[in-house]
């Protein structure tokens, strides 16, 4: 049989341990302009960008402690760069532009290849103008599967979505720095999609067992999500496994970025449907449909937790505490705030387009908010001051939350906080570099809630 060069390279993990002199490259992963249907039938397609044509990208998989491996060939009118979202990864692989690596310009290209220590749900996404390329659909899911796989019938990606359509060309509105979006609740859409479908369904069976790896890729959306016609369990969050599973009894939040890993079983009998419920102001409405059909499976009970991934110990005895505040916004506008060194006065800066600060910071200061020596653990307390609500990502590294009455959460890598909210955090700074702290609401992060810490 004939393997075309991309499969047989792509096959040949070996290849990966010798240096690339003269070897052609990792098998591509186009960043490009694309046409899709995002919006209901009824209307016109939609202009997007994309990883490889499609909204989601590529989905990229690999088995956990291989590598990823592709090669960005940007085919953008804009220079980006990519994000690999909640991996523990190298730190030259990163993807942020200024940190950890120049942007590429369109028409080049920039080698990406790391391992992945942890199985679980991630995602990847662009990282140069960050608010504007993720909007238009530069994103795609980064699943690395356990060897020890759950028993479940499918497993099923949905990567939730929400976009800013003109609602008659069903163009996606380029406002995207629109003072009043980056000032409040940032760029919320008008039409929530699934793997880029608005309305999608799936025919399953009834009591089919289904693992379903929820990525929440949007600008700003905080989903409050719950199911109908289902019942199970959470297993993982932001890629890591839950030591014991929560069954889903009530509502959950998803906040951008966040990860959820469900376990579920179909309740709802033949010739019903199930679903994945969003609630709104006005109630709830499906966001993705299971329609039953066919022959039942037998019922499984009962759960039992996915294998766990090499994270590192941690005690929170004696571990420094660092407070990060988070200020500014609507309603509780910056008096002042920092570029550089300079002291800019809140309206000086909202005239630049900067309305949040990171401890006194509108930008991404020169000196990191922490400079950690590998190894050692911290505390992070974010403050949140302001009127809204904002989602904390660290990249590099896990963190727990640490919980109201001292003992420890879960391991996550982006935390919701709501407005006014505090919440302690502790990690093991554990992965040598230089590393991005900021929301992930991005016109958050676009307008000054973006710092960074160092582990040396
Ligand atoms: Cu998913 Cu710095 O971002
Ligand atoms: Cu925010």
């Amino acid at each position: 049989m004939f393997l075309n060069r991309r499969q047989f390279l792509g096959a040949s993990a070996a290849l990966s341990a010798f240096p690339k002199v003269g070897l052609a490259a990792y098998p591509q992963l186009v960043a490009r302009e694309a046409v899709q249907q995002i919006a209901p039938s009824e209307f016109p397609e939609t202009p997007v960008w994309s990883f490889g044509g499609t909204v989601p990208g590529t989905e990229i998989r690999v088995p956990q402690g291989g590598r990823v491996q592709r090669q960005l060939s940007n085919a953008l009118p804009q220079a980006t760069s990519v994000h690999w979202h909640g991996i523990r990864i190298d730190n030259a692989m990163d993807g942020v532009p200024g940190l950890t690596q120049d942007v590429i310009e369109p028409g080049s290209t920039f080698d990406y290849d790391f391992a992945v220590p942890d199985a679980g749900t991630y995602w990847y996404h662009s990282h140069n103008r960050t608010i504007e390329q993720v909007a238009r659909g530069l994103y795609g899911p980064l699943i690395i599967e356990e060897s020890d796989k759950p028993d479940v019938d499918r497993d099923l990606t949905l990567m939730l979505d929400d976009w800013r359509l003109d609602a008659e060309t069903a163009q996606i509105t380029n406002d995207f720095d629109n003072g009043h979006d980056l000032s409040h609740a940032g760029r919320l859409g008008n039409i929530v999609t699934v793997n880029g479908q608005f309305d999608p369904s799936y025919e399953v069976r009834a009591s089919e067992r289904l693992r379903l790896r929820l990525i929440n890729a949007s600008n700003a959306r905080i989903f409050d999500l719950g199911i109908d016609g289902l019942t199970g369990w959470i297993v993982a969050l932001d890629g890591m496994p839950l030591e014991t599973p929560l069954e889903i009894t009530d509502r959950f939040p998803l906040g951008p970025a966040q990860r959820a890993d469900m376990i579920v079983d179909v309740r709802a009998s033949a010739s019903e449907a199930a679903s994945l419920v969003s609630f709104e102001r006005d109630g709830g409405f499906g966001l993705v449909r299971f329609d039953v059909s066919g022959p039942g499976r037998a019922v499984r009970t009962g759960i039992a937790a996915l294998p766990p991934n090499p994270l590192p110990e941690i005690s929170v005895e004696d571990t420094p505490l660092h407070r990060m505040s988070m200020q500014g916004g609507a309603m509780r506008w910056l008096s002042s705030a920092k570029l550089g060194e300079t002291e800019l006065s809140g309206q000086e800066l909202a005239q630049l387009g900067r309305f949040w600060a990171l401890n006194g910071y509108a930008e991404r200061p020169k000196d990191p908010f922490l400079d950690a020596r590998l190894g050692e653990t911290h505390r992070i307390e974010f403050a949140n001051e302001t009127a809204f609500p904002h989602a904390m990502h660290m990249h590099g590294h896990h963190f727990r939350i640490v919980l109201s009455d001292g003992s420890l959460g879960p391991w996550r890598d982006t935390v919701l906080l709501g407005r006014g909210q505090s919440r302690q955090v502790v990690l093991v700074a554990d992965n040598p570099g230089s590393w991005l702290l900021h929301c992930h609401m991005l016109g958050h992060a676009a307008s000054g809630m973006m710092s960074w810490f160092r582990v040396t």
